[in-house]
């Protein structure tokens, strides 16, 4: 892959995929990016595999053809462990998924004791059943899905106030004490919790490693299509599409201006039959 700029598509429910979007940007400044979000389901923790599964493919079948991207990014752990293996066997161009990051939490947590924070979705696939079977047998694990807390991320990025005390009702379940050992590491194994991290970091009841899965992201993305060129040109405002309209308030405007969306779109996506 070389030659003219490369396009990366970075997909997900909502905000939570600017959380990758970010670490891949700065290792690929000269790419050109499309960032799709597809709120007007969101959220997607809550939906059946069958219902998401369809509404992946439908929003894939319009996207694809349309932005022709050399490389797609499930910024979404709800998605990724459920439709990776459909959309690579629908599109000949690499699929870089957002699985939870249990095997690097198990690999370093010295107490044995991991939280998984999640969507509901995620926490139900057997993707993420196989994941902890494989990596943390020896570990105590904690699988945690608070059914707002996606919600909450989409909220404080639009500047609304989300209290320390809710915060602390959804991630308390992680932070596990059990005969003088207690939890240590927990994966953010949702893209949109890394947009509060500090709120997790001030009301966490003690301090705990947090695993973010962007860098990773980027790294793997780095690996498929090379370093940046030293010769890149400049990096472009990003176009972002929504496939719901929405009143986008000034501080969600500036935050989204913040990761680099200059340009919002609306496409809405027609629902073919169920896969
Ligand atoms: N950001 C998504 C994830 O990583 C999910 C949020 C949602 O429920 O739509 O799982």
């Amino acid at each position: 892959m070389s030659g003219k700029r490369q396009t990366i598509l970075v997909f997900d429910s909502g905000v939570g995929g600017l959380t990758v979007l970010d670490p891949i940007r700065k290792a690929r400044p000269d790419a050109n990016y499309i960032y799709v979000a597809d709120n007007s389901v969101f959220p997607y923790g809550e939906l059946s595999e069958d219902v998401l599964l369809a509404r992946v493919r439908d929003v894939f079948d319009t996207m694809i053809p349309r932005f022709n991207p050399d490389l797609v990014v499930i910024a979404c752990h709800t998605a990724s462990t459920l439709v990776l293996p459909m959309l690579r066997a629908r599109f000949s161009i690499p699929f870089v998924g957002t699985v939870p990051a249990i095997k690097p939490a198990a690999e370093q947590s010295q107490s044995r004791i991991i939280g998984i924070l999640s969507t509901r979705g995620t926490a139900q696939r057997d993707y993420t059943a196989a994941l902890i079977r494989d990596f943390a047998q020896t570990c105590e694990v904690i699988l945690h899905a608070p059914s707002e807390l996606a919600s909450k991320a989409e909220a404080a990025l639009n500047d609304e106030i989300v209290t320390d005390a809710s915060i602390l009702a959804d991630i308390a379940p992680c932070f596990v004490e059990n005969e003088g050992r207690r939890t240590d590491t927990i994966v953010l194994a949702c893209t949109h919790y890394p947009l509060l991290l500090e709120a997790f970091e001030r009301v966490a009841p003690w301090p705990v490693t947090w695993i973010d899965p962007g860098p990773a992201i980027a790294r793997r993305v780095v690996q498929l299509m090379g370093e940046a060129s030293s010769d890149a040109a400049p990096e472009q405002p990003i176009r972002a599409i929504f496939t719901s309209p929405f009143a986008a308030s000034a501080p969600l405007l500036a935050a989204l201006k913040g990761y680099g969306l200059e340009k919002i779109d609306f496409i809405s996506i027609n629902p073919a039959s169920p896969v």
